[in-house]
């Protein structure tokens, strides 16, 4: 039994998806979120930008006792994880390894397809981590627009659908039969992306993956917190007024009034 929160980052409003994810599933968990706003995209940067950025979020969650860290944001766990458990010492959760393993777990022919931010589908990591574990064909795609369409809300129109079948046509006609969204955004276009793909494809969301890991993780180190009270609080680092509207839509719930901004210049390498 331990108390303390659990920490989750990402490089904006988009981890959210993860957070409802473990909301849903350990509700008696305290959860501490930190959304990067003032850097996000992450997705189009480096890796050793993105594993800076993650070092000083993790700093950050740190400093707010927190006995687990799960990196939601694919595009930092394709980057960082590593990095993140050479340097800390309570347990970092990758968003990648969780949806691998769900995906396999699911897939029948282990013919696997991949989207996510360039910066992740650049890594190899999803394809490395696919294969290393058995995989017989490993497709992936960077789908850099689904990001705006679903912080906009356009998740199920005309425009998403068109997107969505430019796209997706690398996984059509039999080539996967399993498809992970690896981007914290993709599972809100989830519609447009299985109406696209069919119901031949199915569509493994590392959001809930990622729960389920955290939540076996925290049993067998003795660590959850059955008893609860549960609460949440949101950090962003800049616009918190776009990251209320926004977030309060991916989330389903209003975050308004429980949202702080947070400067992370005191996290920044070298200081203390
Ligand atoms: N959170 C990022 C991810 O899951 C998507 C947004 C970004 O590019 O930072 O890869």
């Amino acid at each position: 039994m331990d108390r303390r929160p659990i920490g989750i980052f990402d490089s904006g409003i988009g981890g959210l998806t993860v957070l409802h994810e473990v909301g849903q599933l350990l509700p008696n968990e305290r959860l501490v979120y930190l959304g990067d706003t003032a850097r996000v995209p992450y997705g189009t940067k480096s890796p050793e930008t993105v594993t800076r950025y993650s070092i000083e979020n993790t700093r950050f969650l740190m400093s707010k006792d927190v006995k687990a860290v799960v990196v939601a944001c694919n595009t930092a766990s394709a980057a960082s994880v590593d990095a993140l458990r050479a340097e800390f010492d309570v347990p970092v959760l990758g968003v990648i390894e969780a949806g691998v393993e769900e995906a396999l777990s699911r897939s029948v022919e282990w013919r696997i397809g991949v989207i996510g931010t360039q910066a992740t589908v650049l890594s190899g990591k999803y394809e490395s981590l696919l294969r290393a574990k058995g995989a017989a064909e490993v497709v992936s795609a960077a789908c850099p627009l689904f990001v705006p369409l679903a912080e906009e809300g356009w998740t199920d129109n005309k425009v998403a659908e068109e997107v969505a079948r430019i796209y997706l046509q690398p996984f059509l006609g039999g080539a996967v039969d399993t498809l992970i969204l690896g981007c914290t955004h993709y599972p809100l276009l989830q519609g447009v992306i299985g109406k696209v793909c069919g119901p031949e494809v199915r569509l493994v969301n590392s959001a809930h993956a990622i729960a389920v890991k955290l939540r076996d993780q925290l049993q067998s180190g003795r660590i959850e917190n059955n008893t609860g009270p549960g609460d949440r609080e949101y950090f962003f680092t800049d616009s918190a007024e776009r990251a209320g509207a926004v977030g309060s839509r991916f989330l389903g719930e209003n975050l308004d009034n429980r949202i702080q901004l947070v400067d992370l210049t005191p996290f920044e390498s070298g200081k203390p």
